[in-house]
C-alpha cells in the first residue's frame, strides 16, 4: 500500500477502505509517513469529507493507537460530559458534583484552554493544591469511592490524534467535521466511559459558528459514539455571549461554588441541569428528564452537591476550605468597572472577543507554554436583553495592572447597546 495512492483517492473524493485508514494511522504513529503526506491527506479530507463508516474507522484506529482505560471495576454506569469549548464554560465543574451526588460515577478527563476558550483543568488549578495529574489507579479509586474525578489525560491516550491535531493546527485543517469528530471521540472512547453527553457550542465564541455546522458536528459525534456501542447524545447550546457571568479561572471556580450553593446565574444553572438530567437518565437513575432534574435540584438544596465538590477537591490534594472561602484563590490587584456609554438594551456581547480580553489580561494562553494568571478575568453585570442606563457598570474587570485602556476599547467595540435585543435561546437542539 502506498500513501500517495491514499491521498490521490481522497483527492478524487473516493471512500477510503478500512485498510487504507489503518495504514495511514499506523504510519503517522510510527513516523513512517512524512508530515507533508499526512498534511496533504488532511487537506483532501477537509475538502472531500468522510462517510460515517470512514469516520468510525478513523476514530477507532486513533483510539487503538494508545492506551484504553478499563473502568469496569467501578460500580455503576459511568457517565461523562464533553463540551466543544467556549467562553465562561465552567459547566463540567458543578455538573460533575451534582451528578456524582446522586451516586453516579463521573470519570472526567478534561483539557486546557487555548486561545479565547478556557480549559477546565486550568480553572481547577486556581484552587491551591489541586492536582490534575493523578495515576490511573488513583483515578479509578477516586471515582469508585468519591464517585467523581476531574483530571488531565493519563498515560498515552490516542497518540495518533496528538500528531494529527498538531499538523491540523498549522495546515488550516482544524475546522473539518470528520477530523474534529474523530479526534474528540477517539479520546472519549479511550477514556472508558459507558455513556456520554456532548455539549456542542454554536455561535461567535464556538468552533462552529453556524447552527447547520454545529448540527452536522453533533450528528457526527453521536453517530460515532453509538456506532461503537456507547450510550451517547448531544445538545447544541448557544455560545454567542459568554456562559454565566464569570470569565477567568478563579472567578469561574467561585461562580461554580455559588451555583452549588444555590446562587448560580440562570443560564449556567439551566445548562447544568439540562446536561445533568440527560446524564442521570443515561445512568439509569431516573425514568424521565423531569424526574432527573428534580433529583439534581435536590442535591443543591440539601447541600450534597457542594459537599461532593469539596470531597473531590480534597481527594485531589486541594484545599477544601475553598468552598467556604473562595478568597483563598489568587485575587487580582485591581477591580475596574466598565460603565455603559449609553442607555438602552444590551443586544450583543461577542463571546470570542470577551474571551480574548480575558486572555489578554493573563487569564488565557496565547502560546501553549504561557503561564496563567489565575486571578484575572471579567464578571459581567449585564447580559443580552438586560436594560442599562448610561453610567451603569456593564462588567468588572479583574486585573493585575491598571493600564488596560486597549482591553477596555476592545470590549466596548464588542458590546452593542440598542433600542431592543433579540433573545437567543440557550439550548437550541437535542440530537439523539
Ligand atoms: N477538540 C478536540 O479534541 N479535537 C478537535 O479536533 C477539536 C476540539
Amino acid at each position: 500500500m502506498r500513501m500517495l495512492d491514499i491521498i490521490e483517492s481522497k483527492k478524487l473524493g473516493r471512500k477510503l477502505t478500512d485498510e487504507e485508514i489503518q495504514f495511514f494511522v499506523d504510519g503517522v504513529v510510527s513516523g513512517e509517513i512524512p508530515d507533508y503526506q499526512t498534511s496533504a491527506l488532511l487537506m483532501a479530507i477537509y475538502f472531500n469529507g468522510m462517510t460515517d463508516s470512514e469516520q468510525t474507522q478513523l476514530t477507532m484506529d486513533m483510539m487503538r493507537s494508545g492506551d484504553h482505560l478499563d473502568l469496569s471495576s467501578i460500580d455503576g454506569t459511568k457517565v461523562d460530559k464533553h463540551s466543544t469549548g467556549g467562553v465562561g464554560d465552567k459547566t463540567s465543574i458543578p455538573l460533575a458534583a451534582l451528578v456524582a451526588a446522586l451516586d453516579i460515577p463521573v470519570p472526567m478527563i478534561s483539557g486546557r484552554g487555548l486561545g479565547h476558550t478556557g480549559g477546565t483543568l486550568d480553572k481547577l488549578e486556581a484552587i491551591p493544591g489541586y492536582q490534575v495529574e493523578i495515576s490511573e489507579a488513583d483515578f479509578k479509586k477516586q471515582v469508585q469511592n468519591q464517585r467523581l474525578a476531574i483530571i488531565g489525560a493519563t498515560g498515552n491516550i490516542a497518540p495518533a490524534d496528538k500528531k494529527i491535531y498538531a499538523l491540523r493546527d498549522v495546515t488550516a485543517t482544524v475546522d473539518s467535521i470528520p477530523l474534529i469528530a474523530s479526534s474528540i471521540m477517539s479520546k472519549k472512547i479511550a477514556s472508558g466511559t459507558d455513556a456520554l453527553v456532548i455539549d456542542v457550542k454554536t455561535g461567535a465564541g464556538a468552533f462552529m459558528k453556524t447552527l447547520d455546522d454545529s448540527r452536522a458536528l453533533a450528528k457526527a459525534l453521536v453517530k460515532i459514539g453509538q456506532g461503537v456501542g456507547m450510550d451517547c447524545m448531544a445538545l447544541i447550546s448557544d455560545m454567542n455571549q459568554p456562559l454565566g457571568d464569570a470569565i477567568g479561572n478563579a472567578l469561574e471556580i467561585k461562580e461554580s461554588i455559588d451555583l452549588l450553593k444555590g446562587n448560580g446565574p440562570a443560564d449556567l444553572l439551566d445548562l447544568v441541569l439540562t446536561l445533568g438530567s440527560h446524564m442521570v437518565v443515561l445512568a439509569g437513575k431516573a425514568d424521565s428528564l423531569e424526574e432527573a432534574r428534580t433529583k439534581l435540584e435536590g442535591t443543591i438544596t440539601d447541600g450534597s452537591a457542594l459537599e461532593k465538590f469539596r470531597e473531590m477537591v480534597v481527594a485531589q490534594g486541594g484545599d477544601g476550605s475553598v468552598v467556604d472561602h473562595p478568597e483563598i484563590m489568587p485575587q487580582a490587584k485591581y477591580q475596574i468597572e466598565l460603565p455603559a456609554k449609553q442607555s438602552g438594551v444590551v443586544a450583543e456581547i461577542e463571546a470570542d472577543e470577551i474571551g480574548i480580553a480575558s486572555m489578554l489580561l493573563g487569564g488565557g494562553r496565547q502560546k501553549a507554554d504561557d503561564k496563567l494568571d489565575y486571578a484575572v478575568g471579567i464578571v459581567l453585570h449585564k447580559k443580552i436583553g438586560d436594560s442599562v442606563s448610561e453610567g451603569d457598570s456593564l462588567m468588572t474587570i479583574y486585573s493585575d495592572t491598571e493600564d488596560i485602556e486597549a482591553i477596555k476599547d476592545r470590549i466596548y467595540q464588542n458590546i452593542k447597546i440598542s433600542d431592543s435585543a433579540t433573545a437567543s435561546t440557550l439550548i437550541k437542539e437535542i440530537i439523539k
